[in-house]
């Protein structure tokens, strides 16, 4: 029995604890001759990496990534080249302060793992959550560095689209704005209040949850499979799976409820090229679960972190109530960081799917 493995033929296996000396992966299936360099990987890390700003939590891990398997150095380029063989990655746990964790050591966070670990294993790893924690997303992160690489073309970006209830504003939609602002927020005018709100959560004590939106470019059409490999379906889990995410649209999503079947079509014509194009994207890029061509696009919330310096009503081990207020340093809004993990769920998704594509249809 196994549940650390997603894909079904570029497979990614993490293991690793926040508490344990280090975190690493094990990416099965990914084919040979791809291109990636440490820095191309190190990169999309360092997006993720706590500390960056003071929305985040101030846990100082630099997230330094090795890799110990399935590439081979191309002596021209000095450039890595998968080899078809097992990749794996590696990254050594350094700032763990377990004392920050002495409280929860008899007490359940509410909202947290805590209660349903214990209640399904018998033991849990108290310091910073074991496998609960979000350190795990760093190696989806490193992964879906290399997943990108597997699909021709493609282009996958991740930016953050509301906190609380401030939204973006979509008519100020720009991607050059993404990385550079702490929000990684596509619209420049959202930075500043955003800004003020999340100090003020910040330094309450609180924490408040988020919208996230990925939109993969230049997907080929063809990609899914029904019925029970939809692609839709599929980044749906990819999503659901990361911590702290309560839902997940697709295209116009839940709001779709609100629209007529004219509003909703998305209708076709032909472009000046003479190629097929579509009039609109609600359908987020898959139809019957079979990509489309479109962009596609997903938005995943995510839920206030649980654990907060407020006090909260709990109970302990031995059945007590009892009150439990969280120190320790952690993200005022996780979806700040979540960014980069959506981005790769996507990328690890359609990967897996080119694959599955091609293997049973060939290379057509
Ligand atoms: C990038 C990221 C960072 C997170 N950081 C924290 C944190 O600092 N403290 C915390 O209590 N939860 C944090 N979480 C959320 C917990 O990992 C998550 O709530 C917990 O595992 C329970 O799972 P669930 O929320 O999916 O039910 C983070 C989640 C993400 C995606």
């Amino acid at each position: 029995m196994s549940h650390n493995t997603f894909g079904h033929l570029f497979r990614l296996t993490t293991w690793g604890e926040s508490h344990g000396p280090a975190i690493g992966c094990v990416i099965d299936g990914c084919p040979a001759g791809i291109p990636i360099t440490l820095q191309e990987i190190q990169n999309y890390l360092d997006k993720r990496r706590p500390g960056q700003s003071r929305f985040t939590t101030q846990r100082q891990e630099p997230d330094q990534v090795r890799i110990l398997s399935g590439t081979f150095e191309n002596e021209n380029t000095g450039e890595l080249v998968t080899t078809g063989h097992p990749i794996s990655l590696i990254i050594d746990n350094v700032d763990q302060r377990s004392k920050d964790y002495s409280d929860i050591k008899s007490k359940y966070r509410p909202g947290h793992a805590d209660w349903s670990y214990q209640k399904k294993y018998g033991i849990r790893d108290y310091r910073g959550g074991g496998r609960s924690s979000a350190r795990e997303t760093a190696m989806r992160v490193a992964a879906g560095a290399i997943a990108r690489k597997v699909v021709p073309g493609i282009k996958i970006r991740g930016a953050l689209v509301q906190i609380g209830n401030l939204e973006i504003d979509r008519a100020n939609w720009d991607w050059n704005e993404v990385d550079q602002n702490p929000f990684f927020s596509p619209d420049k005018s959202s930075v500043q209040p955003w800004s003020d709100y999340l100090d003020g959560i910040r330094k309450s004590g609180s924490s408040i949850g988020a919208v996230i939106e990925v939109v993969a470019d230049g997907v080929p059409a063809g990609l899914g499979a029904p019925v029970y490999g939809k692609l839709d379906q599929d980044i749906a889990a990819a999503m659901m799976s990361i911590n702290a995410v309560k839902g997940v649209e697709i295209g116009a999503g839940f709001a779709s409820a609100k629209l007529t079947g004219e509003e909703n079509a998305d209708e076709i014509r032909i472009d000046k090229n003479g190629n097929p194009e579509f009039l609109s994207n609600n359908a987020g890029g898959v139809l019957a679960g079979v990509s489309s061509g479109q962009p596609i696009v997903a938005r995943f919330v995510v839920k206030p972190t649980s654990s907060i310096l407020t006090p909260r009503k709990t109970i302990d081990e031995d059945g007590k109530e009892t009150e439990i207020m969280t120190k320790g340093r952690h993200d005022p809004c996780v979806g700040i960081r979540a960014v980069p993990v959506g981005e790769a769920m996507m990328a690890l998704a359609i990967a897996d799917h080119y694959l599955r594509h091609r293997g049973q249809m060939g290379e057509k």
